[in-house]
């Protein structure tokens, strides 16, 4: 087979990976990739986003089966588009992308649906808005209704920070159109999991269960960002919890999409908050969630490339995963000063030291090449990730591959999986 994944972060890496031990797989294509991924694919200089020269790609070299690693060309249709001109494709079409692409949609999808989430309002006018924080109070959570590349919710813990955030994207439009629409919700309290399920739009098949860090300092403290690292199994999900999941939020989310008319075909992630043992939706995803797919897929044992085709052909009801006995925990390298600004172009050492180490994988996200030298040239820029036979000896490894590697200004935090290991 030949395959193309879209994208070029830590999650593509990681998909690249996999996909490259498959043995279906002749040839392995990336666009536009990264430099880790190269030395896996063959990287195209196609943007992730550029959907008419991706199809003409795809066509003129006959692929079997493309991979959408991002949302956003999954909200403009790429899905749409390839399966018009007859071909194998990965991932939801544009009206089930919605999931994700609106949270209004989404929101909507979950009060129909019966689907376990905070109470909330859509508003379209910013007196509205204020006057509804003003009834409500705080703490209160603001979402720009749009893609806002994961700054578009702010946790406002006072009903000023609060109104201070619908004018930020009703008034000053600081996520452009994204903000044209704000959902206002209950703050939720509790322990965050992510969720992973496969599904060709009738049949589901969850992935282990996996925990993010999004804030980017330890102990949860600073600002959000894409998430600084990451680990597999999360004990916070018990196998009770895993089927209780399943059962009032997958199912639900996936029936519910196909009665109302858009199936959902790829991946769906289901951010959770977790309390007194009860889950509800934070948010969902369209796609594999950056960095969860690096710890996942590192444990996931059984060939994928079948599941991807299965999920992609509509019949996934036979497919299986089976997942390594270990335990894999992904620690984010990012550019010191990020979510804010940070310099780029700086070289990165160590890392052929860190290649040597076993049970070790450094995938990179915001790297490039700049005279021959791997440098960074984004927030998040590598995540290293350790396999180990518990959690404690993965973070082991995880954290012996981060003392090898370093650049100037390099950030990443000290505590990753530690939540595991404190239940
Ligand atoms: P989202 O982009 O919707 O995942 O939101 C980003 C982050 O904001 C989440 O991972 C949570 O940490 C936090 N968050 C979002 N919605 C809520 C909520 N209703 N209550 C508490 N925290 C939330
Ligand atoms: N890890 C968070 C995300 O992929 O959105």
């Amino acid at each position: 087979m030949k395959i193309l994944v879209v994208g070029g972060g830590g999650r593509e890496h990681a998909l690249c990976w996999k996909i490259g031990q498959s043995p279906l797989v002749d040839t392995l294509y990336c666009a536009p990739g990264n430099p880790g991924i190269a030395e896996l694919a063959e990287c195209v200089h196609i943007g992730a986003d550029e959907i008419d020269a991706l199809l003409d790609f795809a066509l003129a070299e006959k692929i079997d089966l493309t991979v959408v690693g991002p949302e956003v060309p999954l909200t403009m249709g790429i899905v749409d588009r390839f399966q018009a001109a007859g071909l194998d494709i990965f991932g939801p079409n544009q009206a089930a992308a919605q999931i994700e692409g609106s949270k209004g949609f989404s929101k909507d999808l979950m009060a129909r649906h019966h689907i376990p989430t905070a109470a909330y309002q859509s508003f379209t006018d910013r007196d509205q808005a204020v006057a509804y924080i003003k009834q409500q109070g705080a703490p209160i959570v603001v979402k720009a209704d749009g893609l806002a590349a994961g700054k578009g919710v702010i946790v406002a813990m006072t009903k000023s920070e609060a109104i201070a955030g619908i004018d930020d994207i009703m008034l000053d439009k600081v996520f452009g159109t994204a903000g044209s629409s704000v959902v206002i919700e209950e703050f939720m309290e509790g322990e965050e999991a992510s969720f992973f399920a496969f599904t060709d739009g009738k049949n589901i098949l969850p992935l282990a269960s996996s925990q993010d860090h999004k804030r980017v300092f330890d102990e949860d403290e600073g600002p959000n960002t894409g998430g600084m690292g990451a680990y597999s199994p999360a004990p916070v999900v018990t196998p009770q919890l895993h089927d209780e999941i399943v059962a009032t939020i997958v199912k639900p989310t996936i029936d519910g999409m196909a009665d109302d008319g858009h199936p959902y075909v790829g991946i769906l992630y289901v951010g959770l908050m977790i309390k007194d043992g009860k889950p509800r939706v934070v948010e969902y995803n369209a796609r594999f969630g950056d960095p969860e797919a690096q710890p996942l897929l590192m444990r996931m044992k059984s060939d994928i490339v079948p599941v991807l085709q299965a999920c992609a052909r509509g019949n996934l009801a036979a497919s299986s995963i089976e997942w390594h006995d270990k335990a894999a925990v992904c620690v984010v390298m990012a550019s010191g000063g990020y979510p804010a600004g940070f310099e780029k172009g700086l070289p990165i050492s160590g890392l052929e030291d860190a290649a040597q180490i076993n049970g070790l994988m450094v995938f990179h996200a915001g790297t490039t090449l700049k005279d021959g030298a791997v440098v960074n040239n984004g927030g998040r820029v590598l995540g290293v990730t350790g396999l180990g036979d518990t959690v404690a000896s993965a973070i082991n490894r995880a954290y012996q591959g981060v003392a090898k590697i370093s650049w100037k200004n390099v950030h990443f935090r000290k505590d990753i999986g530690q939540k595991a290991l404190n239940r």
